[in-house]
């Protein structure tokens, strides 16, 4: 059983992990190198339990589960974790930096897990002198919510370090699957050709966006259609992927649309900024 985790980027997914490791008995340490994202994962996190609450779908006081949490500006404060998983923006020189310094600042046995929905572990892991101890850590949005983790072993990760994360993952109540250090794993590999595809479309011209998404909804069954679903992801993180599946597979299907390019240059990033496919700002 693990008893202590370090979350580092308290963004949309850092708080979602950080709230079910709490709610599942765990002492979480939060960290962001900005210190209102911290602030506002908090109240973003005591909203989602106050919600659950009121569905009577919570376990526990929402107070008590909040002091399980522990907000920090510093990075040394993870030194004596028992896994960190790190949760910060899709950039791979940005993740291979920050593997370097807990590789510095963590206990040499520390699990350090990253929940990057594309970027190869085996390069994250080649940033540290512990591959055998680096593995992915891929859970879905919103984290509450869905059930799965993907665990993804890096070319050097011990299977050691992927029965404990594999624990890890069962222990905050989810469902877990293995999958290679291919691009994509395995959801994003699928998922994301659709989406892309459903932008291309309504690049294009072929239907108004809410028809491709009513399409996917009513023709297809889906909870939520693609550009909705986009919206969600946040737009800079689906152009993320898709550039490092265009780099990783070499095959145009990835290609990133022009108008994916444009808005996330515009700021418009879906949800979290008020407007991505759609304008949030009055919702
Ligand atoms: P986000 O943009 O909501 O949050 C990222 C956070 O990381 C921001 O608060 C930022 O201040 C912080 N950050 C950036 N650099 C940092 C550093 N060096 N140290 C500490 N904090 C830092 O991003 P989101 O959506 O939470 O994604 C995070 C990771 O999770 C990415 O790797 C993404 O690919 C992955 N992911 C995203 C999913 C989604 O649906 N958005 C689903 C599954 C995985």
């Amino acid at each position: 059983m693990v008893h202590n985790i370090g979350v580092i980027g308290s963004g949309l997914m850092g708080l979602g992990i950080a709230q079910v490791a709490a709610q599942s008995g765990l002492q979480v340490r939060l960290n962001d190198a900005n210190a209102d994202a911290l602030q506002d994962a908090i109240t973003r996190i005591r909203k989602g339990l106050e919600r659950l609450r009121d569905r009577d779908r919570l376990d526990g006081d929402v107070d008590t589960i909040l002091t399980r949490i522990h907000l920090t500006t510093d990075l040394q404060e993870f030194a004596q974790s028992e896994v960190v998983i790190e949760a910060i923006s899709e950039n791979e020189d940005l993740k291979r930096g920050l593997f370097a310094q807990l590789d510095d600042i963590c206990a040499p046995h520390t699990i350090l897990a990253s929940n990057t929905s594309s970027i190869s572990i085996t390069n994250i892991a080649a940033a540290t002198s512990r591959p055998e101890y680096v593995v992915g850590m891929h859970f879905f949005n919103p984290v509450p919510a869905m059930q799965l983790v993907e665990v993804t072993r890096g070319i050097a990760t011990s299977d050691t370090t992927v029965d404990k994360i594999t624990q890890l993952g069962e222990q905050l109540g989810k469902t877990v699957v293995q999958a290679a250090d291919t691009p994509g794993f395995i959801v994003n590999r699928i998922l994301v050709p659709m989406l892309v595809e459903a932008i291309y479309a309504y690049q294009e011209g072929a239907a108004s966006r809410e028809d491709i998404d009513q399409a996917v909804r009513l023709g297809l069954g889906h909870p939520m259609g693609p550009l909705t679903l986009a919206d969600l992801i946040g737009l800079d993180t689906l152009l993320a992927i898709c550039d490092v599946y265009y780099r990783g597979f070499g095959d145009p299907k990835y290609r990133a649309p022009i108008l994916l390019r444009r808005y996330v240059t515009a700021g418009w990033l879906g949800r979290k900024t008020g407007r991505g496919f759609y304008d949030y700002s009055s919702r």
